[in-house]
C-alpha cells in the first residue's frame, strides 16, 4: 500500500497507512489523502465561528447580487455559520444551508433561530451533494467552495442540483490579493497537500473561473468588493486569525511546538502583509463575487 506523509492545515498526517499508530495532534488518516484531508478541513475550521461577524455584510452583498427573491429555494453550499443562508431566508427565500464542519452548524442553527427564520441545513460536503438534480433556483457560496480539493466535482455538483436559468454565484480571494496572499504564505510554511488538490484561490482568477465554467452556463458577470475587518494593529489582527481562520489555527498550533523560531519569522512575514492593508484601525480584504446562469 502506497503511503503519504503529510499535512493538512498543519495537522501531521500519514495518509493509506492503515497499521500505523497515530501519536497525538496527528488525525486519522486511515482513509484515502482526499478524505484525509477533507477531515482535517473539518478540524480547522471548527473554530472560525468568530469570524462571521465579518462576512456578515459581504453576505448580504452576495445575495444581492446573486438576485435572490421571495419564493427562490436557494443552496448556501459551505454555509458555515449560515450568514448568507439567513440573509437569503429573512428576504423570502426556501433555504438549505449544508456545510462540512458540525461546530459551525451548530452556530447557524442558532442564528436562524435568533433571526426567527426556518432553514434546513445540512451536514455534507459540496464534492458529493445530497440532492437530486436541478431542485434549486439560486446556488451560492462565500469564501467556501473554494475549499473542496477537486474544483471540478465542487463545481459539477454545484451545477447539477441548479435548475436550467438558475443562478450560480460566489464570493472568491483572488491570489494577487490580500487574502490570497495570506493563503499562499501560509502554505509556504506547511508540507504539500495530496496530489490532486487544487488552491482555493485559483477561484479568484476570473479568466480561471471563466474556464471552468465553460459552456455549463451563460451571462457570466463578475464584481469586486471589500470586506473590511476592524483591528487595532497588524499584530491584532494576526492574533485573531490565529484563533479563528482554519488554515492558520494548525499552521500556528504546530509551528509553536515544533519550531518557535521558525513561527516568529511567520508571524513577521504575516504582520508585514497585513500592514500594507490595514488602514484607519481596518484590515481592507478585497474579493471577487462570481455569478452566472446555469444554460
Ligand atoms: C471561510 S469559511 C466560510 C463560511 C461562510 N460561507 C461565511 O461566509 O461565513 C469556509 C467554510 O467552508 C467549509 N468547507 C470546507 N470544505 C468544505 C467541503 N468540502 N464541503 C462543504 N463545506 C466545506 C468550512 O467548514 C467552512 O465553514
Amino acid at each position: 500500500m502506497r503511503v503519504y506523509y503529510g499535512a493538512v492545515f498543519g495537522i501531521k498526517a500519514k495518509f493509506l497507512y492503515p497499521e500505523a499508530a497515530l501519536v497525538p495532534g496527528e488525525i486519522n488518516v486511515n482513509l484515502n489523502p482526499l478524505e484525509s484531508f477533507k477531515a482535517a478541513q473539518k478540524q480547522g475550521w471548527a473554530h472560525f465561528a468568530p469570524l462571521e461577524t465579518h462576512t456578515t455584510p459581504p453576505a448580504a452583498r452576495l445575495v444581492k447580487r446573486a438576485g435572490i427573491r421571495t419564493g427562490d429555494r436557494v443552496l448556501d453550499v459551505a454555509c458555515g455559520t449560515g450568514v448568507v443562508a439567513t440573509t437569503a431566508a429573512r428576504l423570502g427565500a426556501r433555504v438549505t444551508g449544508l456545510d462540512l464542519t458540525p461546530e459551525l452548524l451548530e452556530r447557524a442553527r442558532e442564528n436562524a433561530r435568533i433571526a426567527a427564520v426556518e432553514i434546513e441545513w445540512h451536514e455534507g460536503d459540496v464534492e458529493n451533494l445530497p440532492f437530486d438534480d436541478a431542485v434549486f433556483d439560486v446556488v451560492i457560496s462565500q469564501y467556501g467552495h473554494i475549499f473542496a480539493p477537486r474544483p471540478d466535482v465542487a463545481l459539477a455538483e454545484m451545477l447539477r442540483v441548479l435548475k436550467h436559468g438558475g443562478t450560480i454565484a460566489f464570493s472568491t480571494w483572488p491570489p494577487e490579493l490580500f487574502v490570497g496572499r495570506m493563503f499562499a504564505l501560509v502554505a509556504s510554511y506547511m508540507p504539500p497537500p495530496p496530489p490532486g488538490v487544487s488552491p482555493p484561490t485559483q477561484w479568484g482568477d476570473p479568466t480561471l473561473v471563466r474556464e471552468r465554467l465553460g459552456t455549463a452556463v451563460n451571462d457570466i458577470l463578475f464584481d469586486r468588493a471589500t470586506m473590511l475587518v476592524p483591528a487595532l494593529s497588524p499584530e491584532h489582527f494576526r492574533s485573531f486569525t490565529e484563533r479563528t481562520a482554519g488554515p492558520m489555527v494548525k499552521l500556528v498550533e504546530s509551528l509553536a511546538v515544533s519550531d518557535p523560531s521558525k513561527l516568529a519569522a511567520f508571524r513577521r512575514k504575516y504582520d508585514a502583509i497585513v500592514a500594507e492593508y490595514f488602514e484607519e484601525n481596518v484590515v481592507r480584504q478585497d474579493y471577487l463575487i462570481t455569478r452566472a446562469k446555469k444554460i
